[in-house]
């Protein structure tokens, strides 16, 4: 079998332009979920909406290596922004991935997934750094192009940050919940609900996995209105431009 490079995302919406635009498109069904194998930008691909949480993550991801002997697996999507400069409309790359709500404490320290001796996990050097540069060039075109949808949302200039995203089975949509992960991580630039799940298990299989989020709310009292407004608006084509771009590099 081809060995090819895996994109998954939570919401329909994160992988609804990716999916329109591959090329020869197959579709296979395997415990609940449509893989799309096909070309994109020249490149073998099958991309894969995971659903949302950390197991649905954890099982698409390990279909992804057992069943199409995945080589790579990026996830695209959005996040709530923790940091105070992590805003609405900016990029956030994974440098480093950790749950959490994983608590195991005191038979192992907060955070940490038991028999691994580690909490953080790192993302994969060579990919992230690739998503990174093409980031910032989509994010130079797409600014212009999403203009006014961004503006609509208060956001002038979306930045590019690099570091740790975080990881758990809830929706962050309190600011008091966003201000005790603030506190308890405070160099958390994002949270979201899957990136560490794969992380996880892209580290027990040793393949090489990325992570990149758009920041679609603050993780606060408003983050339900932003996040849907947010996903719709300016999401799907900022991820589409910005996997485009990196695959042809
Ligand atoms: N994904 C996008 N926004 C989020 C939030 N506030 N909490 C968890 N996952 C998210």
């Amino acid at each position: 079998m081809v060995m090819t490079l895996a994109l998954m995302a939570a919401m329909p919406e994160e992988l609804a332009a990716l999916l329109a635009q591959l090329d020869s498109p197959t579709v296979h069904h395997h415990a609940g979920r449509a893989f799309h194998a096909g070309r994109l930008e020249g490149q073998d691909v099958v991309l894969v909406l995971s659903r949302i949480g950390k197991v649905a993550a954890a099982t698409t991801a390990t279909l992804l290596i057992e069943r199409f002997k995945a080589r790579a697996i990026v996830f695209t999507g959005v996040a709530g922004g923790l940091h105070p400069q992590a805003r609405v409309g900016d990029i956030v790359i994974a440098r480093e991935l950790l749950q959490h709500d994983l608590d195991v404490s005191p038979l192992f320290p907060r955070h940490e997934v038991p028999l691994t001796g580690r909490s953080r996990f790192p993302t994969d050097a060579e990919l992230s750094d690739g998503l990174q540069a093409a980031a910032a060039e989509a994010l130079a075109v797409e600014r212009l192009a999403l203009a006014a949808s961004l503006e609509a949302l208060g956001v002038s200039q979306p930045r590019l940050h690099e570091g740790l995203i975080v990881s758990g089975d809830r929706f962050v949509a309190t600011a008091a919940e966003s201000q005790a992960l603030r506190h308890e991580l405070p160099d958390a630039l994002a949270v979201e609900m899957e990136g560490a799940a794969l992380a996880q298990v892209c580290h027990d299989c040793d393949v090489p996995y990325a992570v990149i989020r758009s920041i679609s709310d603050r993780a606060d009292d408003a983050a339900h209105g932003d996040f849907l407004r947010y996903l719709a608006e300016v999401a799907a084509p900022m991820a589409a431009a910005i996997l485009r771009c990196w695959l042809r590099r």
